[in-house]
């Protein structure tokens, strides 16, 4: 047996729901397809294009078959399974472990080996597995299990999204589940605030993402400055700057999260495209070995609470990617001493930076490195081990 790359890495790709939430149809998703290619989105390694919730009609066929929405989709999603493929992408669809979706459309309880079945025979890579209304009696855990064995078994390799908002303490059954990356988190929303709350919430768990099962810290808000037709995720709450949806992006792509687009990539900015397709982050996003990215935090800790510190992720070819995030107010300073990473002056090393947003090399350095960060931005350094 060969063994699938489905999934080893983080996935890259785009999902409808930030932007669109339920008007979505087949018109925009190819668009959205044409773009990637166009766009120079897939030449970077975005793959996957995942329609979510409120594709399908609200009942099921007289078989218990799920039913794409015809007004929506008038050419069915075997032809726009078709014609994402054509382009050498993926495509992706949106389910549910309880009755019905979060937005009231029919989920997969007890129908888990008809629906894999059928997302097989549309073809389908990718399922994104949501909790909305989970009879209260059935552990939740469970669902996720049945339905990571009808897909493990449905005749086609299918990328498994569970998306348990983070509860049942789901670190510790996700990867037993099959599912290949795991939603950690409450919904993301275009504010500052929900950014870093969602990157804090996840600061002490970098040992439980890896290879085959990561951490998704949801879907991506960058670009999107309010571009949302849904009040609580964005139209209402403001949107970002550009330097926070940069942050963004860095926390995201070092903690090893998916990076699913969440923005109308039809209006992408210039601004937005250069964080999107940033090659040198996405490289540390997608490094093969998928460790965990841990923290330190700068001394003295008094001054810098807790919204200040460094992110550091040992890479498979010996490098650091290291980012010095800076989520509070007015500049700071952001000592990293090198001794922190198990480098002491006497290991005779030094670490040679290059600057992975400017895309230059800022030289050697011994023993430590202090830049100073702007209020809500960061400074990603992909550091080399050299001799002193
Ligand atoms: C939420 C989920 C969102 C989106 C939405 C659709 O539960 O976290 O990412 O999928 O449902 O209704």
């Amino acid at each position: 047996m060969t063994i699938s790359k489905t999934g080893m890495l983080p996935a890259l790709g785009w999902n409808s729901w930030n932007t669109f939430t339920w008007d979505i149809n087949e018109t925009l998703i190819k668009e959205v397809a044409d773009l990637f290619v166009s766009e120079g989105y897939q030449e970077a390694g975005y793959e996957y294009i995942v329609i979510d919730d409120c594709w399908s009609l609200r009942e099921r066929d007289e078989n218990g078959n799920l039913v794409a929405d015809p007004k929506k989709f008038p050419s069915g999603m075997k032809a726009l399974a078709d014609y994402i493929h054509e382009k050498g992408l993926k495509f992706g669809m949106y389910s549910c472990a309880g009755t019905h979706t979060c937005a009231g459309y029919p989920g997969s309880f007890e129908h888990e080996f008809q629906d894999a079945a059928q997302f097989a025979a549309w073809g389908i890579d990718f399922l994104k597995y949501d909790y909305c209304f989970k009879p209260r009696q059935i552990n939740g855990e469970l669902l996720y299990k049945r339905m990571g064995i009808a897909l493990k078994n449905c005749g086609r390799d299918i990328l498994f999204s569970a998306c348990n908002w983070g509860e049942d303490n789901v670190y510790q059954w996700i990867r037993e589940s099959g599912a290949h990356m795991y939603r950690s988190t409450g919904d993301i929303q275009d504010n500052w605030d929900s950014i870093k709350n969602l990157a804090l919430s996840q600061l002490e768990k970098e040992c439980y993402t890896g290879n085959y099962c990561h951490n998704d810290i949801d879907m991506l808000v960058v670009g999107m400055h309010g571009g949302s037709n849904n009040d609580f995720i964005g139209s209402k709450v403001g949107g970002c700057t550009d330097t926070e949806y940069k942050t963004h992006f860095s926390l995201w792509a070092l903690m090893g999260s998916p990076l699913m687009i969440g923005c109308d990539i039809r209006k992408a900015s210039k601004e937005t495209k250069d964080i999107l397709l940033n090659k040198d982050l996405i490289a540390i996003n997608q490094d093969p070995e998928c460790r965990g990215a841990y923290r330190i935090k700068p001394e003295p800790q008094w001054f810098h609470g807790y919204d200040a510190f460094m992110l550091v992720k040992l890479l498979a070819n010996g490098d650091l990617a290291i980012g010095f995030f800076n989520l509070g107010e007015g500049n700071r300073e952001l000592p990293l001493l090198f001794w922190d990473m198990g480098l002491p002056y006497a290991s005779g090393t030094a670490l040679s930076l290059y600057d992975c947003w400017e895309h230059k090399e800022l030289g050697t350095f011994t023993e430590r490195f202090a830049p100073t960060v702007a209020a809500h931005d960061c400074l990603v350094v992909r550091a080399k081990v050299v001799k002193r």
